[in-house]
């Protein structure tokens, strides 16, 4: 069977995208990752449309530097902006994480009542309301938006237990409960590092990890790759060294990692390690 050895590569604007970089390497522990993190620059979700293509061009572009086989969008913001465009730009696959996940609350509403939270620049793009209508076909769904632009700040500074970020995170959600939803779309990749909160706020209520679902789709696209007994090869890299980054980035990972390699993305660029 033909294998590619090259590695994937996963962006996103900061640290959101390791929840998504968490499942990719459970579910392919046969492959390498380059992730980037775009720390310097976040969050992406309150910047207008052409800033944030701009963004996820240099974040590719950088990638492939690298020698990627595939790209995975790790942010919603840049899937719902600039998917498009990187796909036309790019001949490797480029996968986002909204479809995935668009199609995983279709499966799992049993009432047709699903809420979808993310940045203010993925619930105005509207991509989670055509993707989720066009997966439902006929079948009548309810869909109920809320931005919640406060989350990926509180995130970005470790701020995961904190009674502030509960109370932030329980005046977004409550009218998606009252709104009598039974699924909740965590549209922004930063949200599934406070899981554990939102499901205590909305106990009855089945959480849709749109990384776990876009890993998925990740593994039905590669030819498995790489021996048993692979520890896969990860190198990360920011655009700015933040507090939290590494803690995190272990903690979510669930292994211990070097501490990430600082890079710029205007200009020439060194390719480094990984
Ligand atoms: N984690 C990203 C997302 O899924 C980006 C959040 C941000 O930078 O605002 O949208």
């Amino acid at each position: 069977m033909h294998s590619d050895p090259r590695p994937i590569g996963v962006f996103d604007s900061g640290i959101g995208g390791l929840t998504v970089l968490r499942h990719l390497l459970r579910l392919m522990p046969g492959e390498d990752f380059v992730y980037l993190g775009d720390t310097a620059r976040v969050p992406y979700g309150n910047k207008s449309a052409e800033t944030v293509r701009l963004y996820a061009s240099q974040c590719a572009d950088f990638l492939l530097r690298h020698d990627v086989k595939m790209i995975v969008v790790a942010c919603n913001t840049a899937s719902a902006l600039a998917l498009d465009m990187l796909r036309s730009h790019h001949s490797i696959p480029v996968l986002g994480v909204i479809e995935p996940a668009a199609g995983e609350a279709v499966r799992l509403t049993r009432s047709g009542s699903i809420g979808v939270i993310g940045t203010r620049a993925t619930i105005n793009s509207e991509s989670y309301l055509k993707a989720i209508s066009d997966v439902a076909g006929d079948r009548p769904i309810a869909i109920h938006s809320r931005p919640c632009p406060l989350l990926v700040p509180l995130v970005e500074e470790g701020w995961v237990d904190a009674p502030a970020t509960r109370l932030i995170a329980e005046e977004y959600v409550r009218p998606l409960r009252q709104a009598g939803i039974d699924t909740l779309v965590l549209g922004c990749t930063h949200y599934p590092i406070l899981a554990p909160v939102l499901q205590d706020l909305l106990p009855n209520v089945a959480l849709v990890d749109c990384g776990e679902c876009a890993a998925h789709q990740a593994m039905q696209l590669l030819e498995p790759h790489g021996e048993s007994g692979h520890v896969p090869r990860l190198s990360l890299y920011v655009t700015d060294n933040t507090p939290a980054f590494t803690s995190l980035a272990s903690t979510f990972l669930g292994r211990r990692v070097d501490e990430p390699v600082r890079v710029s993305l205007d200009g020439p660029q060194p390719v480094g390690r990984g």
